[in-house]
């Protein structure tokens, strides 16, 4: 049986690569901060909610805790995410406007969190061969204006993941940014625009459970860039 840990897992592309692993016969250890929506999302066989903010050391611990119940860890996605402070007047604000509380936020949820994550459970990850992922986005190697704090931590999140399989060959690690998907997070970053044209995360999942099967070398990858069926 395989074993992963996916953080923000209630909602979006976390849930629906869950259910997809679930469906697989994984087990996936999920979180989430609204425990209402992660105990709906997650109501189904082989998935392990444990409710809690990435950015709480307890709630860390917990979440450890329940991976070491089930034995090695196959799989770690740093998947939970902010886009840091959205709101009027400027909505994602330039970096000359970021504060420093904006900064700790963003950086303790995007960066710090799974950094320290990571660390904790990687003897677990070494001990099954992992794969490390962590979900990036364009705005970790494009430039586009507002998105620079957000995007900074994800470039900090593909370095970080990619230098941890660096260091222990054990394991195998990706950055993967899975493209625009019709979800909370897109919706807060385009308020009032019509997202309906962008693909529903389910779209992304069948490219994120090649990369696991077919395992290729660790690095960045676009996930529409994977090909999917060549695992089978
Ligand atoms: N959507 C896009 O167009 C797009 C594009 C490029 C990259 N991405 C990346 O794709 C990933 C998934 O995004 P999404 O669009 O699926 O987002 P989403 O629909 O908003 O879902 C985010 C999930 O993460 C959880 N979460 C957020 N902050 C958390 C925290 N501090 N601790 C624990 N759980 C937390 C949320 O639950 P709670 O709110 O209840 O905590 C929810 O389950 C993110 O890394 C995002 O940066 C998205």
């Amino acid at each position: 049986m395989s074993l992963a840990l996916i953080t923000g897992g209630s909602a979006g592309l976390g849930r629906a690569l869950a259910h997809a692993l679930a469906d697989q016969g994984w087990t996936v250890v999920v979180d989430g901060r609204d425990p209402d929506r992660l105990t709906a999302a997650t109501d189904r066989p082989g998935i392990l909610p444990v409710p809690g903010d990435v950015t709480d050391a307890g709630h860390r611990t917990r979440l450890v805790a329940a991976v070491r119940l089930h034995g090695p860890l196959d799989l770690l996605v740093h998947n939970a995410s902010t886009l840091g402070p959205v709101g009027l007047p400027t909505w994602l604000p330039e970096l000359a406007d970021v504060t420093v509380d904006d900064l700790q936020h963003v950086w303790r949820t995007n960066l710090g969190a799974p950094l320290v994550l990571t660390t904790q459970l990687l003897p677990d990850l070494v001990a099954g061969n992992g794969i490390l992922i962590g979900i990036s986005s364009d705005a970790a190697v494009e430039h586009y204006p507002g998105w620079g704090l957000y995007g900074a931590s994800k470039a900090g999140l593909d370095h970080l993941v990619q230098t941890f399989a660096a260091e222990n060959p054990e394991i195998t690690a990706y950055a993967v940014d899975p493209g625009d998907m019709r979800t909370q997070l897109h919706a807060d970053a385009f308020p009032g625009e019509d997202i309906s044209d962008r693909p529903e995360p389910d779209s992304v999942v069948p490219h994120l459970l090649a990369l696991v099967a077919t395992r290729p070398p660790s690095g960045r990858y676009r996930a529409a860039a994977i090909p999917v069926g060549s695992e089978v």
